[in-house]
């Protein structure tokens, strides 16, 4: 009984050692065969049991250790296949995402001109994303941001809960919290409820600054934007500003770059004008700052938002703004060399 359960519990590492066990139990000298040379010593009313016991015994040591001598074949053929020296498989590297990468060249941009970086949530309220940026309760300017409303307020439009349609919401939470001067750039994702095509989506991503402290004027709005396009899209960039309307700018600022494609000669990718929009900006509006709880008979800002998949695109020439979000590969590793 010892020898069956020593026998059942043979292990070993390498063909020499299934030998060793071989000789140990089943070879003329070893442990099973010695038994069997006992037999004739058993009294004959034994024979019957003992003689069943030892075969049992005999055999089991002899699959036990047919079983170990493939196993340790496999193991040895294995280790000759495994070149420890060979170079590892090679696992492909991933790419920083385009807008990543667009998006830290911004950052980068604008914290060389001391803008820091201001962070808040995509789910937000109607108080951050429309109330505290000047949109009346029953403003139609609410509508021209397509909003996607997660919960809706029957009596307090103010608690609605949305996802934010821009990262405005950002501003107007570092302004509650934080007396002037303020800095900061808010990259972030935003979204509005409108049909995917190759030219809009349903979520996209936005980099606004805001900058409030005493005497801020228009003049200093225009050369934050102009050293901003000189760096992003090269040195003889003119910028050039249209008058437009957000409820909480005033004036209000629509900016063109001129095409670096054609020199602001006129080409096909700016549409034969010479010039491309990129961003909308203005002095932020008195109303704003008091609803922030900022005196605005002492400070005055500005504030800008650009849309980064639209500088992007510009920069790149990527044509259909699907491919942002589809993550094809073969997409990505062509921004390879961007990074
Ligand atoms: N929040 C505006 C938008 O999403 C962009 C903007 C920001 C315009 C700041 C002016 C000033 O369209």
């Amino acid at each position: 009984n010892q020898l069956l359960d020593e026998v059942r519990q043979m292990t070993a590492a390498n063909a020499e050692e299934v030998e060793q066990l071989r000789l140990k139990y089943l070879s003329k000298k070893g442990a099973i065969t010695a038994l069997m040379n006992d037999f004739r010593n058993v009294p004959a009313n034994q024979k019957k049991t003992v003689g069943m016991k030892i075969n049992e015994l005999k055999q089991i040591a002899q699959e036990r250790i047919n079983q170990l001598k493939t196993d340790t074949e496999t193991v040895e053929c294995d280790a000759q296949h495994i070149d420890l020296t060979r170079t590892p498989y090679p696992i492909g590297l991933g790419t920083r995402h385009p807008l990543t990468i667009v998006t830290n060249e911004i950052i980068d941009i604008f914290s060389r001109m001391g803008f820091v970086l201001a962070d808040g949530p995509e789910v937000e309220d109607d108080l951050h994303v429309f109330t505290r940026m000047n949109f009346a309760a029953d403003h139609p300017a609410r509508d021209m941001q397509d909003t996607f409303f997660v919960s809706q307020h029957p009596n307090d439009v103010t608690k609605n809960i949305l996802l934010r349609s821009h990262t405005s919401s950002v501003q107007a939470r570092v302004m509650e919290t934080t007396q002037p001067p303020i800095r900061i750039i808010c990259p972030g994702r935003v979204y509005r409820n409108e049909a995917i095509t190759a030219r809009a989506h349903c979520f996209f991503h936005q980099v606004e600054g805001l900058y409030i402290d005493k005497n801020v004027s228009f003049t200093d709005l225009k050369q934050v934007l102009l050293s901003f396009a000189r760096e992003m899209f090269g040195a003889d960039t003119k910028i050039r500003l249209r008058p437009s309307y957000f409820p909480f700018t005033e004036p209000s600022a629509e900016m063109d770059i001129s095409c670096f494609i054609c020199g602001g000669e006129g080409c096909g990718f700016c549409k034969h004008t010479g010039w491309v929009e990129i961003l909308g900006c203005g002095m932020v509006d008195p109303n704003v700052l008091e609803q922030c709880g900022i005196d605005s008979s002492v400070y005055s800002g500005y504030a800008f938002g650009m849309g980064v998949e639209r500088i992007t695109n510009l920069k790149y020439q990527v044509s259909d703004l699907r491919m942002f979000s589809e993550n094809d590969v073969r997409f990505l590793h062509e921004f390879e060399s961007a990074d």
